[in-house]
């Protein structure tokens, strides 16, 4: 998850206390670069790997900034001239956080620049159409200027730069929203499908954002553009363009105050994550799966014969990265026929008896910096195991202590409590596991191909369950007050109760515990009373009619049940049925949107301080 932004026109006459008049010091006119490099500020939090601004003057030329780092890092170039400009707060997914790969990128001649968010799946096979280009980045982005390149030189000169991105945008496969610039063209051409991109109108200047925290405090004015669309945008209006056609895609007005804004208009940033999670999840899935081959490409390769002889896969991680591990492990020994154990890594010690040459030791940690799993890493390393980190943060210590490495691309994640780097880890973990029993042979295509059409539908989903939410809503504040709360599945469920749990107790600081469904008869029936609702996985993977058994006898003991049932199953005597769309080994994953929303609704209509819970810390770099 990147930002970008965009602004076209004089300029801007500053208030005192306008944050880009703060910036220039001159509390008179703001120029374009400067509005450009607030509009980064405000997006800082969609990623801070490195920023870049290009901006256009007539006699200028095109002027382009970039360096790794935070926005502040950058330095933007006084170009009194500029009357339009583009910039970029990258989050890294292909090629690491280095100057030459922070955006914007450029065409050969240094006349075309663009700005991305998002993923072009197939930049290698465009790369190799382009094979007569020079090419100074890792990045996928930077194709989209050399094909601009290449469709303005097949126009001959007659080309502008709007129709060049029309050509171009449908040779790009994945998720983007784009904002290019020429030299010598008085406009910014935008085009988006799968990522962000809104327009700002002001009298006589335009905007464009990955959201409008980017632009608020100079205009309210919005336009949402939506899949397909490309644009150019003028300092006196824009022209949106689908399927070749003029449309009109209206205006609003955005109503929120800016802090509100800077978490896209959720009054928390753990709701907005768990809002983002399709995007998340096309993320961090795009371009590693090839359904119809049943195959994955997680652009890693293990030295020859070392799947062929694994005999254990060992993943240490901690709380809800733990969490995932666990579903992982079941997909591991499923998919992939090799046992799978789960430690939680501050317990973990390699262990007698076991074969280092024959272990995959596997660290699951969002932030790559948590010392309890880097204390495992070592501990991995030491025993000579080979050690897998599968991360959402580029450069991270995890990142340079491990044999390989597989990001999930979840984008930064703010909220304490961990939501889409759940639901993204669990993905790329899946993925994982398919790749190793195809490649070891334990995996036929046709077995394969399933699975991955569950992750592949898993975005669409989990839109379908947040579109659900007032369902939940309604849930949390019939049974929020309870005096504890129960979580339980079989199964892939285990380790979604368990987390439900734990987003649960988190944030609300109510009592809530997960368990097997099976041990509640064993001990933990005696805590269930008519003030203690369960909450169960019943979807497939978590063999829901025997958890539905266990529901029951909760039920009988008087506990509301609230169950997460696959959709077009029923269970009559449950108190609330929330349906979870049908996408095989990933369904309980899916379930689990149910329960991060319950979990954040309860605690939000406690007033909790939801996204930085007492006690707790995003990164737990101690022992
Ligand atoms: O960054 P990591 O994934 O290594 O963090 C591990 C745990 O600290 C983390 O998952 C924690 O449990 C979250 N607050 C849960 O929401």
């Amino acid at each position: 998850m990147c930002g970008i932004t965009g602004y076209i026109g004089d300029g801007i006459t500053l208030d005192e206390d306008d944050d880009a008049g703060a910036a220039a010091g001159n509390g008179g006119v703001a120029s374009v670069g400067d509005i450009v490099h607030e509009g980064l500020r405000n997006l800082e939090y969609r990623g801070y790997d490195s920023a870049g601004v290009a901006l256009v003057g007539e006699t200028s030329g095109l002027t382009v900034a970039k360096r790794s780092g935070e926005v502040d890092n950058l330095t933007v170039p006084d170009v009194p001239d500029a009357t339009l400009g583009v910039g970029h707060t990258r989050w890294s997914t292909h090629g690491p956080p280095t100057d030459a790969n922070a955006h914007p990128h450029t065409d050969c001649a240094g006349d075309v620049a663009v700005v991305h968010n998002g993923i072009v799946e197939n930049h290698e096979a465009l790369k190799r159409e382009l094979a007569d280009h020079e090419f100074t980045s890792d990045t996928d982005t930077e194709v989209i200027p050399h094909l601009i390149e290449e469709e303005l030189a097949a126009q001959r000169g007659e080309g502008d730069l709007l129709n060049a991105v029309r050509a171009v945008e449908v040779r790009l496969e994945g998720s983007y929203a784009i904002c290019a610039v020429r030299e010598g063209e008085d406009e910014i051409v935008v085009a988006r499908r799968g990522s962000p991109l809104v327009l700002g109108r002001d009298d006589d200047a335009t905007f464009v954002a990955s959201d409008v925290t980017a632009f608020l405090e100079h205009t309210r004015d919005v336009t949402y553009l939506e899949d397909g669309d490309v644009a150019a945008l003028s300092a006196d209006g824009v022209e949106i363009y689908a399927d070749g056609d003029l449309v009109d895609r209206g205006v609003e007005t955005v109503t929120w105050e800016a802090d509100a804004a800077e978490k896209g208009g959720y009054e928390h940033y753990m709701r907005k994550e768990i809002h983002e999670q399709p995007e998340a999840l096309r993320q961090t899935i795009a371009g590693r799966l090839d359904v119809d081959g049943g195959d994955v490409d997680l652009d890693v390769s293990f030295p020859p014969g070392f799947l062929a002889d694994l005999e254990e896969i060992q993943i240490v991680a901690c709380g809800t990265s733990n969490y995932a591990g666990r579903y992982a492990a079941q997909l591991f020994e499923e998919l992939s026929g090799v046992r799978a154990t789960v430690e939680i890594a501050s317990e973990y010690e390699f262990g007698a008896g076991r074969s280092p040459d024959r272990t995959l030791v596997v660290a699951v940690t969002q932030s790559g910096e948590t010392a309890d799993t880097l204390g495992a890493v070592r501990r991995a390393n030491a025993a000579g195991a080979r050690t897998f980190a599968v991360t959402n943060t580029l450069g991270s210590t995890v990142t340079r202590e491990v044999d390989d490495t597989a990001f999930i691309r979840a984008g930064p994640e703010i909220g304490v409590a961990a939501t889409k780097t759940f639901a993204s880890q669990v993905a790329t973990l899946t993925m994982l596991a398919v790749a190793i029993g195809r490649e070891r042979g334990a995996l036929g295509a046709a077995d394969a191909r399933p699975v991955l059409e569950g992750l592949r539908d898993l975005p669409g989903a989990v839109q379908q369950v947040l579109d659900a939410e007032p369902k939940v809503r309604e849930a949390a504040t019939e049974y929020g007050d309870s005096e504890a709360f129960f979580f339980v599945g079989r199964q892939l469920g285990v380790p979604v109760a368990l987390e439900g749990a734990l987003k649960l107790k988190e944030i609300s600081y109510d009592h809530a515990e997960g368990f097997a469904a099976g041990e509640l008869k064993h001990g933990p029936l005696a805590l269930v009373t008519p003030d203690t609702p369960v909450l169960a996985v019943l979807t497939d993977g978590a063999r829901a009619d025997e958890t539905m058994n266990n529901v029951t006898e909760a039920q009988t003991r008087g506990a509301p049940a609230i169950g997460c049932v696959s959709a077009g199953e029923e269970y009559g005597t449950l108190d609330v049925s929330l349906p979870v769309p049908d996408v095989g080994l990933v369904e309980p994953l899916v379930a689990n949107v149910y329960l991060q929303l319950f979990a954040y609704h309860v605690a939000n209509d406690k007033d909790r301080s939801i996204d930085k819970p007492r006690n707790l810390a995003k990164s737990v770099t101690v022992e």
